[in-house]
């Protein structure tokens, strides 16, 4: 990259003609429902910064939604995609063997968090994980039902998405999903479902679990797991407190439940850990993964302790899941990871979450939070509307950032981003906000 072009610079009225024009014949070919936050058309991208068909380039705080870890196109994760694409690029990881499914595996159940052995099952996606993962969970338990959160996202996939609960357009009319799925509050403590305080709630909402639900509906001996994001993503970038994971890992204790970690967003180093639950200090019994896990490349994985990986010959499978090329991507992206990057996430993280809480104090009328861990980092508004006008601002200077939760935006930048960028992002943010006051 030239000098100087590390910088956002956008030099017309968005979106440009050329994006303009792929924007309209786009809408006509395209599913309407493809969300499609902004009318960003991109042509090219490095490290944090997006360059779009017009030549407009953008600061990118949302990385392909928490996906490119290692910034758009590192030397190293292209080399490594081109070296393997010129050896084999499919097989079929579900029918054959090649090495770099069997390498990944390795590395991945050597990464789990607490003691092993733990196995793996690689997948195209974050759905696809979470999709097995309710699998494994009732054919190693023998049990249906599930708990998953408020809030909570875990993919639009019919089963997946009976799990989700993060905003009713993702299920409305989609109905009926999956039976044996039950709601219950995540420890979102700035907006309590019960209206109390932490710690003095003493976990009110893990209690509502045992007093409400299984007194009066749901019998724990019939719930295989309880999934949950340790940082919850699409919901809001929420952390919970320091002991809820911990006590929810007690909880399924108790009653023989299974904890599945869904870490498609959280996991693979964003939090300044290679996994979320690590910060909390909570063994989970699967994890899922996806995203930033091989730095853009179409991957995901089903991570589990070997007890409950029980399932026969057959009885799981996926054409594509563990794609080669996909695959060597995955290990060249863990490596960089662990040669600095989620150091960085976490250095950056704490620096952005510094500096945002001087920020928050100068406008009290928009900002009600700011909170993260690591590089998944979490601006709440007041309300929708100035989120939603913020990021808006944001776009229109150069910085792209995607809205989450109710009100919320996220800051998700690439893991490589250094903090000068991390400097410009919070003057666009800071201009945007004085724009809004
Ligand atoms: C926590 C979590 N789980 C699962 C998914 C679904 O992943 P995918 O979009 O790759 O299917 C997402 C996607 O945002 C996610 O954030």
């Amino acid at each position: 990259m030239q000098p100087g072009t590390h910088q956002p610079l956008i030099t017309m009225e968005l979106p440009g003609p050329k994006a303009r024009a792929i924007i309209e014949t786009d809408s006509q070919v395209t599913s309407p429902s493809l969300p499609r936050a902004y009318p960003l058309v991109a042509d090219h991208a490095c490290g944090c910064i997006v360059t779009d068909v017009d030549g407009n380039r953008f600061l990118d705080f949302a990385a392909g939604i928490a996906v490119c870890a290692t910034g758009h196109c590192h030397p190293r994760v292209v080399r490594a995609i081109q070296d393997q694409a010129a050896r084999l690029i499919h097989l079929c990881g579900s029918d054959f063997y090649y090495l770099p499914y069997t390498d990944l595996a390795s590395k991945l159940a050597s990464l789990a968090p607490g003691p092993g052995p733990w196995q793996v099952f690689l997948t195209n996606s974050g759905a696809e994980a979470v999709e097995g993962a309710l699998k494994l969970a009732r054919y190693a338990t023998g049990r249906h039902h599930f708990l998953a959160f408020f809030g909570a996202f875990h993919g639009r996939t019919l089963g997946a998405l009976s799990l989700t609960a993060s905003k009713t357009k993702y299920r409305r009319k989609f109905g009926p999903l999956l039976s044996g799925v039950t709601h219950v509050p995540y420890a979102h403590c700035l907006n309590c479902h019960f209206h109390l305080n932490y710690p003095a709630c003493h976990l009110a909402c893990l209690a509502h679990i045992e007093q409400d639900i299984f007194t009066h509906t749901v019998s724990p001996d019939e719930v295989a797991a309880v999934i949950v994001e340790p940082v919850l993503g699409e919901g809001g970038y929420v952390t919970p407190p320091p002991d809820w994971l911990p006590a929810l890992r007690e909880l399924c204790n108790r009653h023989g439940i299974l904890l599945i970690a869904d870490e498609v967003q959280s996991g693979m180093g964003r939090t300044g850990k290679m996994f979320a639950v690590e910060h909390f200090g909570v063994v989970p019994d699967i994890i899922t993964a996806a995203k930033g896990l091989a730095s853009g490349m179409p991957l995901g994985a089903i991570i589990a302790r070997s007890q409950w990986m029980s399932w026969e010959k057959g009885a799981h499978g996926s054409t594509f899941g563990g794609n080669p090329v996909a695959c060597a991507a995955a290990l060249e992206t863990i490596a960089l990871l662990e040669e600095g990057l989620i150091e960085n996430a976490w250095q950056i993280g704490a620096y952005l979450l510094e500096k945002l809480a001087g920020i928050k104090a100068e406008h009290p009328a928009l900002l009600a939070d700011v909170r993260g861990l690591g590089l998944m980092i979490g601006v709440e508004f007041q309300s929708a509307q100035q989120a939603h006008a913020v990021a808006e601002a944001c776009f229109r200077r150069g910085l792209i950032v995607l809205e989450c939760g109710q009100k919320a935006i996220r800051l998700s930048p690439p893991l490589v981003v250094t903090q000068a960028e991390a400097d410009t992002a919070l003057d666009i943010l800071a201009e945007a906000l004085e724009e809004m006051e």
